[in-house]
C-alpha cells in the first residue's frame, strides 16, 4: 500500500467527518480504522488525506461508500452456534416470564442475526409477544436486512449452524429459494423494527429485557467500549440480559460489577445492579 496517513492527518480527517456528517469514528480502534481508511484510499485511487477529506466533504455518495468501508459487515446466521444454544438454555425461560419481551440487536449488519433470533423465539413460542429492535449505522446493510434475502450457497453453513444451535425444526422451512437467493419467511420480521442507530453518538431509546451486540464493540477503543456498555446498562431492565461477541467481554469495563456472568464462554451477562 503506497498511501500513508500520519497522526495529524488521521485525527483531522475524523474530526472533519464528525463535524460535517455527525458520524463519529474518532474512538474506533485505531489500527483497524486506519487500515480501512487506507484501503478506501487505495480503491478510490486517492493519494493523500487532504484529497480524501476534500472528496468526502463534497460528495455524500462517496461518503456513504466510506461508511460501508468503515463498518465491517461480516455476519452469518446462527454465527457461533453455541451462543444461541446458551441463549436457549439459560435465557429463554427467564424471558418467557415477561408479557412483552423487548430485544435490541445493536449492530445487526445485514440482518442474519435478527432472523436467527426470530427463529429461535418462534421455536420457543415467544415470537408473537416479542418486539425486536434491529439497529446499525450502515443504512445499506439495514436495507438488505429488511429484505431478508440471503445468498443461497450460504444456506449450507447456516443449516449446520442452526442444528448446532439446538434448532428444533427444519431450517429449510424458514425460507423459499428464488434464483440464487433465499427469501426468509416474512412472518419472522412482523415484530421487527429496523432502524439506524449510532452507538457512538445516539442515546437510549427504550428498555429491553435482552440486548445482543456481537462483534461490534471489538472495533471500538476502551473509552468508547465503556460508553457503549454504559448505554446498554441504562437500556436494560432490572435483571436484563446482555450478549456480546466471542472476542468481547465486560472484564475491563467500568460496569463489570453491575453484571453477573451467565455464560462466561458465550459472553452472556445479566444486569444485577
Ligand atoms: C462485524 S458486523 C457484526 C454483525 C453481527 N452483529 C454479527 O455478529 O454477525 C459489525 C456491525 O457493526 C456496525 N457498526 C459499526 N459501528 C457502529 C456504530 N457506531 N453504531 C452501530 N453499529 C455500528 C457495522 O455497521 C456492522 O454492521
Amino acid at each position: 500500500m503506497s498511501n500513508t496517513l500520519d497522526d495529524k492527518a488521521y485525527k483531522g480527517l475524523l474530526e472533519a467527518i464528525r463535524f460535517m456528517y455527525g458520524y463519529d469514528f474518532t474512538e474506533y480502534a485505531e489500527p483497524s480504522a486506519r487500515r480501512r481508511i487506507l484501503h478506501f484510499m487505495e480503491i478510490k485511487r486517492i493519494d493523500t488525506a487532504t484529497e480524501l477529506g476534500r472528496v468526502l466533504m463534497n460528495d455524500e455518495h462517496v461518503f456513504e461508500e466510506f461508511v460501508q468501508t468503515m463498518s465491517v459487515t461480516v455476519t452469518e446466521m446462527f454465527r457461533d452456534p453455541l451462543f444461541y444454544k446458551a441463549l436457549r438454555d439459560a435465557v429463554v425461560s427467564q424471558l418467557a416470564t415477561y408479557p412483552v419481551i423487548k430485544i435490541w440487536i445493536a449492530g445487526c449488519a445485514t440482518g442474519q442475526e435478527v432472523y436467527s433470533i426470530a427463529i429461535l423465539l418462534k421455536e420457543e413460542g415467544l415470537l408473537d409477544r416479542s418486539i425486536l429492535y434491529a439497529t446499525d449505522i450502515n443504512q445499506h446493510s439495514l436495507q438488505l436486512a429488511r429484505q431478508g434475502i440471503f445468498a443461497l450457497p450460504a444456506m449450507k453453513t447456516y443449516t449446520q449452524n442452526y442444528l448446532q444451535a439446538g434448532g428444533k425444526g427444519a431450517f429449510s422451512e424458514y425460507y423459499t429459494a428464488k434464483h440464487d437467493g433465499a427469501l426468509f419467511d416474512r412472518s419472522l420480521c412482523e415484530n421487527v423494527v429496523f432502524s439506524p442507530h449510532n452507538l457512538a453518538t445516539d442515546g437510549s431509546f427504550n428498555e429491553f429485557q435482552l440486548i445482543i451486540c456481537r462483534n461490534v464493540i471489538m472495533y471500538f477503543n476502551q473509552s468508547l467500549q465503556n460508553k457503549v456498555v454504559d448505554l446498554f446498562h441504562q437500556s436494560l431492565s432490572a435483571f436484563g440480559f446482555l450478549g456480546l461477541g466471542d472476542k468481547e467481554s465486560l472484564m475491563f469495563s467500568q460496569h463489570s460489577r453491575s453484571f453477573a456472568e451467565i455464560s462466561l464462554k458465550q459472553k452472556i451477562y445479566r444486569k444485577v445492579k
